[in-house]
């Protein structure tokens, strides 16, 4: 067994926490060897229902969890921790966009990116799942200042793995027959899922389906995939939410595979012509623990209007919420 590291989960006793932290405690994230102390971080009135899931946590007596602190202080929540998963937010209802969430949410993540500067190991890896999840991870990065601006990830696998799972079940593959899906963008209604460079088992994936399919059906399902759970359940995702948190955090920890990428909301560098310091959906690769965005895709007209579309809502988010960075 390793040494054990500090994960931290804001929003611990919401519906994606019941379903994230059992498998992070049972060694899903970081591997079999790698022990986890959780940091549990609720709102004040929430704290007795998280006391119900610490106690559920002990009661698996799991081999990897090494302990558990339980607060309502965020200060405390993120002191020395390694991993930040911030999941704490309020879900939208039926009828609403993500970024109806904006100032409600917004206010939520200034205060968690100062103690996550002030308090947090100083390669801190933090993937905010908290809608509007690209924009609040923005919002955390500009209060951590002394923090690696590359620390502040945003969650678009969901979005990844409901892209593997539509094309999958379209060409009758499994999806680890599929390589290369991209996500750009925004995790929202104007991402992109690109299948350009995508493959099904070595086949190139657009020559497997009609473009009529790809453009009316894969991509607004994809698209819209959040919201037709909303409608069903009548609350929003949770179990695979809390699945691909699991898989970003893994895939950022341990790698990723030879021969394919994975979509990850990270710091814009200007690649691909998209404004720089937006948190932007790329493909990516994972080596060492350090992501890199895959270079020289050939981005037809097509993709480049929908890119631009993502990109332009992002900075327009960003444009609103310019009042919860810390002053410079
Ligand atoms: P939930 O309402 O069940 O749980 C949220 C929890 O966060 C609650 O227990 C609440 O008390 C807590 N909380 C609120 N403010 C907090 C704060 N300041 N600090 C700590 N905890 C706080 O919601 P949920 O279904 O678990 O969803 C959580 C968030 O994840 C929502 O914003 C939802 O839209 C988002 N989400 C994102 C994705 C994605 O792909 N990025 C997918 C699904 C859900
Ligand atoms: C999702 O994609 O399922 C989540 O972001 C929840 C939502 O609001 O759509």
């Amino acid at each position: 067994m390793k040494a054990p590291v500090r994960v931290a989960v804001t929003g611990a006793a919401g519906q994606i926490g019941y379903a994230l932290l059992f498998r992070i405690a049972a060694g899903d994230m970081l591997g079999k060897d790698q022990p986890v102390i959780l940091h549990l971080l609720e709102i004040t009135p929430a704290l007795p229902a998280l006391q119900g899931v610490v106690m559920e946590l002990n009661d698996c007596a799991f081999p990897t969890l090494a302990g558990v602190v339980a607060t309502d202080d965020v200060n405390v929540a993120f002191k020395d921790v390694d991993y930040a998963l911030l999941v704490g937010a309020r879900p939208r209802g039926p009828g609403m966009e993500r970024k109806d969430l904006l100032e409600a949410n917004g206010a939520i993540f200034g205060p968690q990116g100062k103690a996550l500067n002030d308090h947090a190991k100083r390669d801190v890896k933090v993937l905010v799942v908290g809608n509007p999840a690209n924009t609040n991870a923005l919002i955390a990065q500009q209060n951590a200042p002394d923090l690696d601006p590359k620390c502040f990830t945003a969650m678009v696998r969901l979005d990844h793995n409901r892209a593997l799972s539509q094309l999958a079940e379209k060409t009758g593959k499994h999806t680890t027959q599929i390589k290369k899906v991209t996500i750009w963008g925004n995790h929202s209604s104007t991402q992109y899922p690109d299948l350009h460079h995508a493959t099904v088992d070595g086949k190139p994936a657009l020559n497997l389906v009609d473009q009529a399919w790809y453009e009316n059906d894969f991509i607004p399902t994809v698209q819209q995939r959040g919201a037709a759970i909303i409608k069903a359940r009548g609350a929003s995702s949770a179990a695979s939410a809390a699945s691909a948190a699991i898989d970003h955090m893994r895939t950022w920890a341990l790698g990723t595979e030879e021969g394919d990428w994975v979509s990850m909301g990270i710091p814009s560098d200007g690649s691909y012509g998209i404004a720089p310091g937006v948190i932007y959906g790329y493909p990516v690769t994972v080596k060492d623990g350090k992501y890199a965005i895959v270079q020289g895709l050939e981005i037809g007209d097509f993709s480049r209007a929908r890119m631009d579309a993502t990109d332009k809502e992002l900075r327009e988010e960003r444009g609103g919420v310019e009042h919860l960075f810390a002053k410079k």
